[in-house]
């Protein structure tokens, strides 16, 4: 099937797999983009120049990849942008904060230019800050980021607006998931926990059994994941993750999160993660 991200980057199926600073590795960036989709590697504020160059020679071996960066991150500190554009990536996402500095420079150097939006508004701010592609990230999604609005209704009502490719992203884990973001009209999926079971991602073997144990209910959304790994994200970026049994760690950090300001994102809006 073709659509603007085959077409783009010459791929045989619409299939974005998603960045995950730490966790996404170069073997299975390679691995996605030789099965016909596009592998991206995630680099985070304890990423280091050396390492996340092995990964990208990797994930080069199978030809085109993409890089995810984090704008909160790049903030305060910048020089992984040049590591990146050096890298000679064919797409970066720049997202969780402020990201519209980044564009022009990755433009400039070639790269199609992506940002996660949580919202309607924030994909008309994208498209109206000149990215090449929205990556429309619904509430159920894995990781970081906003829990405002579900993946269909934000899918939908994006479609409805911008002008601009739009991948659809949240909750995709099957090729039911797939098909149903296409029929909507996205260009394609931008899937991330799925990946996580696949044995070329650096998932610990125990974190790889609790996903494939965890249930429909057992995912949690809170400010807590990211307090805990003392990531100072913006408050309106929860993280969604496995729901667990309270460890001392977890429950200091906990209140420490309490303390702090409130994820904004309300249960009962279509997000059908527990609050942390
Ligand atoms: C463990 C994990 C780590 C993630 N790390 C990043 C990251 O470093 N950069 C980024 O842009 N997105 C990151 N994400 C979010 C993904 O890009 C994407 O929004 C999300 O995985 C989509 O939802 P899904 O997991 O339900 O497929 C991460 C997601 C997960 C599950």
């Amino acid at each position: 099937m073709r659509t603007w991200l085959t077409e783009r980057f010459g791929l045989s199926m619409p299939v974005v797999a998603a960045p995950m600073a730490g966790i996404s590795t170069g073997r299975l960036a390679a691995a996605v983009s030789a099965a016909g989709g596009l592998g991206m590697l995630g680099a985070g504020p304890t990423s280091t120049p050396d390492p996340f160059r092995d990964q990208c020679a990797v994930a080069r071996e199978a030809g085109r990849f993409g890089v995810g960066l984090m704008a909160w991150a790049l903030a305060q500190d910048d020089a992984m942008v040049d590591l990146v554009v050096a890298e000679g990536p064919a797409l970066v996402s720049v997202s969780y904060g402020p990201y519209e500095r980044w564009i022009a420079p990755l433009q400039d150097a070639g790269i199609v230019v992506a940002t996660q939006v949580g919202t309607l508004q924030e994909a008309r701010d994208a498209e109206h800050a000149g990215v090449d592609v929205l990556v429309a990230r619904g509430g159920e999604g894995g990781g970081h980021g906003r829990a405002d609005v579900a993946t269909l209704p934000l899918l939908q009502s994006v479609l409805d607006v911008v002008q601009l490719p739009v991948l659809g992203v949240g909750g995709i884990g099957t090729a039911r998931g797939l098909a149903a973001v296409l029929a909507a009209g996205s260009a394609g999926a931008w899937v991330g926990t799925a990946f996580l079971a696949c044995p070329e991602h650096a998932t610990s073997e125990a974190a790889r059994e609790r996903l494939f144990a965890a249930k429909d209910t057992g995912t949690a959304y809170g400010r807590v994941f990211g307090v805990a790994q003392r990531l100072a994200w913006p408050p309106e970026y929860g993280g969604a993750g496995p729901a667990q049994p309270v460890s001392r760690p977890l429950g200091r950090a906990r209140r420490r999160a309490r303390r702090r300001r409130p994820c904004v994102s309300a249960a009962g809006d279509g997000s059908p993660a527990r609050r942390l």
